[in-house]
């Protein structure tokens, strides 16, 4: 509330307190004591809330000080400061309040005398209720007072006037921008005189000083300014009231923040930021929030683990001691409280924050045993032998609660690893490298459980986090082995059967088992071979042939078994590889065995070799000879050497009729007791085109003769000839009987003979001794 005192001008505000406007210049009158109206009109709403200042008094005290005191009439309603300024005492409602003017006495502490005033209060009318809500803010809209009409300047007692310009609302805490014009004071006699305007004061010239200011030049209005200083208007009260605008309470944006922090933060440590909202300006105080923590659960373990930025609403930890594992989550009631916070003016709301404290590895896992046992057939691959139990406080399913096994000792072969069971986090022991009872029969294995992220700094891994794990290996029946395998023995071929050639035995890895072992034979392609079931001995039950079929590169295989006594019985097979030295045991054969050469013009040579199926030395070269019989071989052709393992056959006689011929060649090899044999090389003697080759006719007159013709022709004669011979000799002998009985048939005798000269070509009979040989290599 203020008083202003004279003059027109640009009035500027700041904050709050009452003041006076003076014309400046103005001759002041003797000084008489006294309050400044004898009636004071003061306009007001109807209903003001308690502590609401209202008006002031202004007392002249011509220098006293603050020897002046103030008492009101009505104390229940309304007090008065030493400054003049009128409270309501509580909330009043004006109507309801006695008619009768409120009378204010001033009282001189010293000299006891004592002025009376009085204040017709009136309630506003709804206009001036509006203007408590909507303060004046632009130029344009300015409230412009009038300095009221002056009397003449003799008549100074009557001026005392009863008038009282309505108040002026301004929202208190205003904050900006400055200056803020309120309200125009204008002095009809600035169309005379250029006048000045000055306001006085608490909030202008008194403390807090320069709150309001005015304008001493209506600047813009430029009107006319008494430059003499003769006051123009007398002083002019305005009253200024400063108006609360906290209409809206602080809204959080969201009913339920939720934040996390890890646990065993360090004090200080950010968690979340909080946000409310206040509709009215955040420039005023009516929009400028403060947070605060009401209350957190559980209060654990302290009550004041979080404090809240008062300003920007962000919580942060104030206190060690976050553990998930004891209170994995925090329950914090924020308010947000407008006027900065001030808990007598300010609107208050309130919002829940749940803190959840997240996990960090501050628990190793633990073994629930100091030792496990388990126990494994040897030989036996992933088979899991035990399984390792852990406890972990921290949150089951995360890299902090699964556990990574590691074996730190007992196992330098590497025949163990332990994985992890996704689902209950046990490690399972298992066997990854064959174990061999006969080796080890017990592993007592030390094993280190983690978690897959390191534990948190400060954290040490407890001694639980090892554990020994006892391992018992179970003995299985384990197959024979031959040793070596495969066995190779090299002998000669030839040997004869019933021969020895090697033992061939097994080891039987089960050293703690009484065993024995029984061999077979599982595969020999030859039958060659037997082995003795109890001691492995091989003997031979055959003649070893390196050219058999069976043999590839001088090697011959067989395999056997060993079985053990176990129930049941286990086996292991070798093979025996055997390497035939070779003998000189089959004789050259010429090769190729059929040719063909012209008739004419001039017989070509026959370019031959010798085949044996044993190897160098026992092969060539080869020495080639013709037969000696028949004797026509060496008359017609001869063989000459050509080079070691080759040989030329040619024609001696000048012409050869077309045919085929089988020439007997004796052909020796270089063994030591070299093998020699007659082959037959078969040579078909044909009419050449100029070309060289055989004609058609020929080659069709070659192959009928080739085959089973020429031995039903034969076959047919020696028949026939053997009828015919059996006729003879049965008609001799008719004859002899017939002869001595009746001897006169001459012509008879003519018959015999022709019959006889059959006989006599004999040829025949060696023709067909000849064919069937060569029969019998053809079909070789
Ligand atoms: C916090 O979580 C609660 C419950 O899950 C949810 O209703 C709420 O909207 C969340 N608050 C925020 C700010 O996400
Ligand atoms: C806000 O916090 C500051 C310091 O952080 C303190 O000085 C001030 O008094 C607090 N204001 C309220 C309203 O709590
Ligand atoms: C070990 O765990 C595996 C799989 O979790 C289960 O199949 C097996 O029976 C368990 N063995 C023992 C000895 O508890
Ligand atoms: C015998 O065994 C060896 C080695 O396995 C092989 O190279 C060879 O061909 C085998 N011989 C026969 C005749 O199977
Ligand atoms: C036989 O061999 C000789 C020398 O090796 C060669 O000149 C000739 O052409 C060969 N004849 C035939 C018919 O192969
Ligand atoms: C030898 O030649 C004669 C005729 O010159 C012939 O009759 C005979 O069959 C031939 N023998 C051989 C073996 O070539
Ligand atoms: C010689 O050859 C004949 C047939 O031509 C054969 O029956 C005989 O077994 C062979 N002799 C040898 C030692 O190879």
């Amino acid at each position: 509330m203020y008083s202003l005192h004279e003059g027109s001008g640009l009035f500027l505000l700041a904050v709050l307190a009452g003041l006076q406007i003076a014309a400046e210049g103005r001759v002041t009158p003797p000084c008489r004591p006294g309050f400044s109206e004898d009636v004071y009109k003061v306009v007001m709403p109807d209903i003001v809330e308690k502590g609401h200042p209202l008006f002031n008094v202004r007392f002249v005290d011509c220098g006293r000080g603050g020897l002046v005191r103030f008492e009101c009439s009505n104390p229940s309603d309304f007090r008065i400061e030493v400054d003049g300024v009128v409270y309501a005492a509580r909330s009043i409602e004006l109507s309801t309040l006695p008619a009768s003017p409120l009378l204010i006495k001033a009282s001189d502490t010293t000299t006891q005398q004592q002025w009376v005033t009085q204040v017709k209060m009136t309630p506003s009318t709804d206009q001036q209720v509006q203007q408590v809500a909507a303060p004046p803010a632009m130029s344009e809209d300015l409230q412009e007072i009038v300095f009221p009409l002056r009397n003449t300047d003799s008549q100074l007692k009557r001026m005392k006037r009863d008038w009282v310009i309505p108040p002026i609302n301004v929202p208190e805490n205003s904050r900006g921008p400055f200056p803020q014009e309120l309200v125009r004071i204008r002095s009809d006699n600035d169309k005379n005189r250029l006048l000045r305007y000055s306001v006085t004061g608490p909030g202008a010239d008194q403390p807090p000083t320069s709150v309001f200011i005015i304008d001493p030049i209506s600047g813009l209005r430029a009107h006319a300014v008494d430059l003499n200083g003769n006051q123009v208007e007398n002083p002019i009260d305005i009253v200024i009231n400063v108006i609360d605008m906290n209409d809206n309470r602080p809204e959080f944006t969201h009913q339920i923040w939720n934040g996390s922090v890890p646990e065993g933060s360090k004090p200080g440590t950010f968690v979340m930021t909080v946000t409310s909202v206040d509709k009215d300006d955040p420039k005023t105080a009516n929009g400028m929030l403060r947070y605060k923590i009401l209350s957190q659960n559980p209060e654990s373990p302290t009550s004041n683990m979080f404090t809240i930025n008062n300003k920007t609403g962000g919580i942060i930890t104030v206190a060690a001691g976050l553990d998930r594992e004891k209170v994995p989550q925090y329950t914090l009631i924020i308010q947000a409280t407008d006027m900065e916070g001030n808990p007598m003016y300010g609107l208050s709301n309130t919002a829940t924050a749940v803190i959840r404290v997240t996990d960090v590895n501050d628990n190793a896992p633990e073994f629930t045993a100091e030792t496990f046992f388990g126990e494994v057939p040897e030989n036996r691959v992933n088979v899991i032998v035990a399984n390792l139990t852990v406890t972990d406080k921290d949150q089951p399913n995360t890299p902090a609660w699964n556990a990574v096994y590691k074996i730190t000792g007992g196992d330098p072969t590497g025949r163990f690893s332990v994985p992890t069971d996704p689902t209950t986090n046990e490690g399972l022991v298992t066997v990854v490298k064959p174990i061999d009872y006969e080796t080890s029969r017990t592993y007592v294995l030390t094993v280190e459980a983690k978690n897959e992220v390191p534990l948190a700094r400060g954290i040490h891994s407890p001694r639980q986090s090892t554990a020994t794990v006892s391992i018992r290996v179970i003995d299985v029946n384990e197959s024979p082995y031959f040793e070596p395998n495969p066995k190779l023995i090299k002998l000669e071929e030839g040997m004869m059967p019933e021969s020895t050639l090697s033992t061939f035995t097994a080891q039987d890895p089960d050293r703690f088992m009484q065993q024995t072992i029984r061999y077979s034979k599982l595969a020999d392609p030859a039958n060659w071979l037997r082995i003795d079931p109890n001691t492995g001995r091989i003997t031979t039950i055959a003649i070893l042939d390196r050219e058999s079929p069976y043999v590839k590169n001088s090697l011959y295989n067989a395999t056997f078994l060993a079985s053990d006594s176990g129930i049941p019985p286990a086996s292991g097979t070798g093979t025996l590889q055997i390497f035939l030295l070779d003998i000189n045991d089959n004789a050259p054969v010429v090769f190729p065995q059929e040719t063909e050469i012209c008739e004419k013009p001039e017989p070509n040579a026959i370019n031959i070799t010798a085949l044996d199926g044993d190897l160098n030395p026992n092969a060539g070269p080869f020495a080639f000879e013709l037969a000696h019989r028949p004797v026509d071989v060496r008359r017609n052709w001869t063989i000459t050497r050509v080079s070691g393992d080759y040989a030329q056959v040619s024609l001696k006689i000048g012409f050869l009729e077309s045919g085929i011929y089988d020439i007997p060649i004796l052909i020796t090899d270089s063994g030591n007791l070299p093998m020699t044999n007659t082959s037959y090389l078969r040579i078909k003697v044909c009419q050449c085109d100029f070309n060289g080759d055989c004609t058609d006719q020929q080659h069709i007159m070659a192959a009928g003769l080739g085959t089973g013709a020429i031995i039903s022709i034969l076959l047919c004669i020696i028949i026939l000839l053997i009828l015919v011979l059996m006729f003879v000799v049965w008609m001799k002998r008719r004859d002899k009987e017939r002869q001595a009985k009746q001897l006169l048939i001459d012509p008879e005798d003519d018959v015999r003979d022709n019959i006889l000269k059959y006989d006599e070509e004999g040829g025949g009979e060696e023709d067909q001794d000849y064919d069937l040989s060569q029969l019998q290599r053809r079909t070789r």
